[in-house]
């Protein structure tokens, strides 16, 4: 394909209203627009991240702007099909990889209208499936390990929840970061957390992170269930801590102790940058950063995906795939 080609109505699957998996369902709506540095992309393959089932529930209602219904899905791996007159770094037919930048993401449809500087260019040597499981997880990880807790080689860095999305993702980083790898995984991840690198695996229960006997120079608490006094006794006085829950943002009183106790709190929020994913997919081409695949789901049952994140027990990512994806 060479021409600019915007075809005027698209499947998109919607969230109808606030609720469980069975509010979304799959409509024919009219396809974005495109703004002059934008480019429209065929979207081969998605993922489910716990965003897209928060959003659904109606967690974070009075983030999205505008009415029901809505497209929900913030990974992208596609293909260039249509770019606006100042677009500078695509050709119509590239193989692009992004994580959307708009509440409530918008991917899970057939096109998607994209600013060009939040997408990287995919190489042909990474499948659309394995692609699809990396954009939001893969920053997440990255932007919580480099940009909060400033990982360094040698640190004693524990992660809890590493056998998800981002976990799976976050330790293999930590490893490639030349740290130390203390991991909270359930039964069945401890064989995979293993093979993936990890120095020490433990099995998430009561009173296990409260037990550990090291103190950890870096705290990624992935599943967001780390209480605030846990975390400070398991880490050094200097010990940094991010979560992945809001929740824990840091209070008036938590920036004074920041100050003064040397210990530090925060909580990532992911960011979409074409510079990480470049950084990320040069991993993945590299086979230093593998991808986990849970299950993939066809878009035409997403839904189903949707109710399976509810119940899953396996590790990485839930993947969505379009009929290209298959060829
Ligand atoms: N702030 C941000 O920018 C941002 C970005 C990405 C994700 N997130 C949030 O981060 C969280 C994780 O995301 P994800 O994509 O990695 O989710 P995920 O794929 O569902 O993984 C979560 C992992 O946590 C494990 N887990 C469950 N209960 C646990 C416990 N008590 N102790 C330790 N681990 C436990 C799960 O294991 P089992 O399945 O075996 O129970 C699972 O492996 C979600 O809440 C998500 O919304 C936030």
């Amino acid at each position: 394909m060479t021409e600019n080609a915007h075809p005027k109505k698209m499947l998109s699957a919607q969230m109808m209203n606030y609720g469980s998996y069975d509010v979304i369902k799959i409509n024919q709506v009219v396809t974005p627009n495109l703004e002059s540095t934008h480019i429209l992309v065929k979207v081969h393959g998605s993922s489910i991240n716990p965003l897209d089932c928060k959003l659904r529930e109606g967690l974070f209602k009075s983030m999205i702007f505008g009415s029901l219904p809505r497209t929900l899905g913030f990974d992208i791996v596609g293909e260039v099909v249509s770019m606006g007159p100042l677009v500078k770094h695509f050709r119509i037919g590239d193989r692009i990889i992004a994580k959307s930048m708009s509440l409530p993401g918008g991917a899970h449809a057939e096109y998607i209208n994209l600013p060009e500087r939040v997408c990287a260019v995919l190489p042909e040597s990474i499948d659309f499936i394995t692609a699809s499981g990396l954009p939001l997880s893969g920053l997440t990880a990255l932007q919580a390990l480099r940009d909060h807790l400033h990982v360094r080689p040698g640190d004693k860095v524990l992660i809890n929840g590493a056998g998800g999305g981002v976990g799976h993702l976050a330790l293999q980083l930590a490893k490639i970061m030349r740290s130390e790898v203390t991991v909270v995984v359930s039964n069945k991840q401890i064989e995979w957390a293993t093979l993936l690198g990890a120095d020490k695996v433990v099995c998430y229960g009561d009173g296990v992170i409260e037990s550990l006997k090291t103190k950890f120079d870096k705290v990624f608490d992935v599943a967001g269930n780390i209480p605030k006094s846990v975390a400070k006794s398991i880490m050094k006085p200097n010990g940094r801590f991010v979560s992945t829950d809001f929740s824990i943002q840091s209070s008036i009183s938590d920036v004074f102790s920041n100050v003064f106790q040397g210990q530090s709190f925060s909580t990532v929020m992911v960011r979409s940058s074409r510079m990480d994913l470049d950084y990320l997919i040069n991993l993945v081409v590299h086979q230093l950063l593998r991808v986990q695949v849970d299950k993939v789901f066809d878009f035409v049952d997403i839904a189903k995906a949707h109710q399976y994140m509810t119940t899953r027990r396996g590790v990485g990512k839930v993947v969505i795939q379009f009929s290209e994806a298959k060829a």
